[in-house]
């Protein structure tokens, strides 16, 4: 995977597709990767020489030693940054950190505000991580939010807290404290747009990380169980000040099914035993949150929309494992609507709630031991099991792009190149 010079890495699902990985691998020979959109309500996880490594806030990529950078289309929870440096530093990784000047920072009163808010939505409730992602995204588009360079200007800074206490009634934060962590942030603050244009210009390697999914987006995902933020591909460009043409190309990651945490429309959601028993061989439970996590089978008509949206060259598919010994797979190919069939479907509420999804059924692969497993790591691609293979080069031939990486595992070392 000799990799060009911008890439956008970008989940087709509903999150959790395994990007963290996958930025690992892009950013073996990369110089810098890049967090543009989202906040701690990532959880991205890196397993390196069997040592679990979780990020909600940094890139994982930068555990392949490319310079950490968050971008001020973020919104930042200072706590996890100072404790996932402290991961890379104690992981031994020389990575460089960055972090803009213009991102907003995610105060207690967010985090609360997150809470309240959910609770008085009662049963219509979004299942938020509760990190504090759509107050802060909220401030910002008020124009109250605070961002990274305040907490270097006292005066600036206790005129934002000001207008804040006016407007939330509750605490807000102490300016003492938000001075010390802009004292403890100061040198890392920086212009991140102006770094990564330049650093592309002078020929180098940038990964732009992505976070959640497509169908999780504030505008293209399913409103309103979304999160506060474009997670699609163009999104990089916007929260990172980078402009269209730079990006070289966009991949996109998707898991061999489809997972769901929080609520809202799932087509293809699996439930009862079999559901269980995917769940538990994924091991579907929230890096952010702990929450189980709803399981389905693919769902080609959305990921034909997310593939679209983000024109992306080509995909990773992981957790391929993960459905071996089941005797049948389902994948749906398309939905049946009002006596209409669609092949591709935008993520609307009202058309998911009503569509009947149309599935084949593929053949499944037996059980394969973890061992088995290593050795068509190392072999690679022919050396799957035929059924396996077939699965793959369906769901390709479905979406018309090429599955270029697929991974078995959450270890890096186990993916096979196509
Ligand atoms: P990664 O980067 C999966 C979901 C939440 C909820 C909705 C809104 O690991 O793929 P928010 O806290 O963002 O306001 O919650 O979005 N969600 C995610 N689900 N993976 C994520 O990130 C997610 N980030 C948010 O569960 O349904
Ligand atoms: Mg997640």
């Amino acid at each position: 995977m000799v990799g060009v010079p911008a890439i956008v890495i970008v989940g087709l699902q509903f999150g959790d597709e395994g990007k963290g990985k996958i930025s690992y691998l892009l950013c073996r020979d990369a110089d810098c990767v890049v967090r543009f959109q989202g906040g701690a309500n990532a959880g991205h996880t890196v397993v390196v020489d069997g040592r679990k490594f979780k990020f909600n806030m940094l890139p994982a990529g930068s555990m392949a030693g490319a310079t950490a950078c968050i971008a001020s289309g973020t919104v930042v929870d200072l706590e996890e940054v100072f404790e996932e440096l402290e991961i890379l530093r104690s992981a031994g990784i020389k990575s460089g950190f960055m972090i803009s000047r213009a991102a907003n920072i995610v105060l207690p009163i967010h985090k609360e505000l997150d809470a309240k808010i959910e609770e008085a939505r009662g049963g219509k409730a979004v299942g938020t991580t509760r990190r504090g992602i759509g107050p802060t995204y909220s401030d910002r588009a008020l124009r109250t939010g605070i961002r990274i360079e305040d907490l270097l200007d006292e005066e600036r800074l206790r005129e934002k807290l000001e207008i804040l206490r006016k407007m939330h009634s509750s605490g807000v934060d102490s300016l003492e404290k938000l001075l010390e962590y802009g004292r403890r942030l100061s040198p890392y603050i920086g212009d991140v747009e102006i770094f990564v244009n330049d650093l592309l210009d002078r020929g180098g390697k940038v990964v732009f990380e992505g976070a959640q999914g497509t169908l999780l987006d504030i505008d293209h995902g399913t409103y309103p169980y979304v999160t506060s933020s474009n997670t699609i591909a163009g999104a990089a460009c916007t929260g990172c000040g980078i402009g269209p043409t730079r990006i070289n190309e966009v991949v996109g990651v998707m898991k061999a099914y489809t997972t769901r945490v929080g609520a809202g429309v799932f087509p293809t959601e699996i439930g009862g035993e079999l559901g269980e028993r995917i769940r538990e061989a994924g091991q579907e439970y929230g890096t952010t949150t702990g929450r189980p996590r709803r399981v389905g089978w693919l769902d080609i008509p959305l990921l034909r929309y997310a593939i679209r949206i983000s024109d992306v060259s080509w995909i990773a598919l992981t957790k391929l494992d993960v459905l071996s010994g089941l005797e049948k797979l389902k994948i749906c190919i398309g939905y049946e609507v009002d006596g209409r069939r669609l092949e591709l479907a935008p993520p609307s509420v009202r058309l998911l709630e009503n569509v009947k999804p149309i599935y084949v059924e593929l053949d499944g692969w037996g059980r394969l031991s973890e061992e088995e497993w290593r050795r068509i790591a190392e072999r690679g691609w022919d050396s799957m099991p035929d059924e396996a293979r077939a699965y793959v080069e369906f769901v390709e031939e479905k979406l018309g792009k090429p599955i270029k990486l697929v991974s078995i595992g959450a270890e890096v070392g186990m993916e096979v190149e196509r």
